[in-house]
């Protein structure tokens, strides 16, 4: 697949086969995500596969709202996205470097996210970004240490349905020139 076929045929997958995902695979699409763009090459972002039933079950029943723990009930793996804070946006004696403070550390996430997304997508797996669930429960459960903070979830696995794109905005909604 060509990179603009990729990325325009990715969709959000919210439905997956039971088929479990090896863990050679998971690895090739941390491997391709860590080729993402960051500050300073600082490569803050750091993944967790869930994989355990219990796990799993417990993310969908306490922490998060029905529209994703319906995805998370039926995804064989979930990824707890996180980053490692302090570093990316930061100098070295722990000031900002920018107006947009810490903002920078979740810039650095989505990217990584988004390339983990059409990675994925590449090696036939559909994924879906989830930025709704109880962000202090989950980091609890997961056990994720204090110098670390959860971004996102992503389900991944074989997708079950083929969903059509949302409508995107036209270029000249999104483009101006100057
Ligand atoms: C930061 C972010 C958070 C999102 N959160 C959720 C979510 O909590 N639940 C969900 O089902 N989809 C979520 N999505 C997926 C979007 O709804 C989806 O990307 C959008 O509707 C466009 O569809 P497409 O990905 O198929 O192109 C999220 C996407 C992003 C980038």
């Amino acid at each position: 697949m060509n990179t603009v076929d990729c990325i325009k045929s990715r969709r959000s997958i919210r439905r997956f086969k039971p088929d479990s995902v090896k863990h050679s695979l998971i690895e090739e699409i941390v491997s391709a995500a860590s080729f993402s763009p960051s500050w300073k090459n600082t490569q803050i972002t750091r993944y967790i596969a869930i994989e355990d039933p219990s796990l799993l079950g417990k993310i969908a029943d306490d922490f998060t709202p029905s529209y994703n723990s319906d995805i998370i009930r039926q995804t064989p793996v979930l990824i707890a996205v996180t980053y490692i804070k302090g570093r990316c946006g930061f100098e070295r004696d722990g000031s900002y470097t920018t107006e947009k403070k810490d903002r920078w550390q979740m810039f650095d996430a989505g990217v990584a996210c988004q390339t983990f997304c059409l990675a994925a997508h590449e090696y036939g797996l559909g994924t879906v970004i989830m930025g709704v669930f109880d962000e202090s429960g989950i980091s609890s459960l997961l056990d994720i240490p204090k110098e670390r903070e959860l971004a996102a979830l992503i389900a991944l696995g074989y997708p079950d349905i083929e969903p059509s794109a949302p409508k995107r905005k036209t270029v000249e909604d999104l483009l101006q020139y100057r």
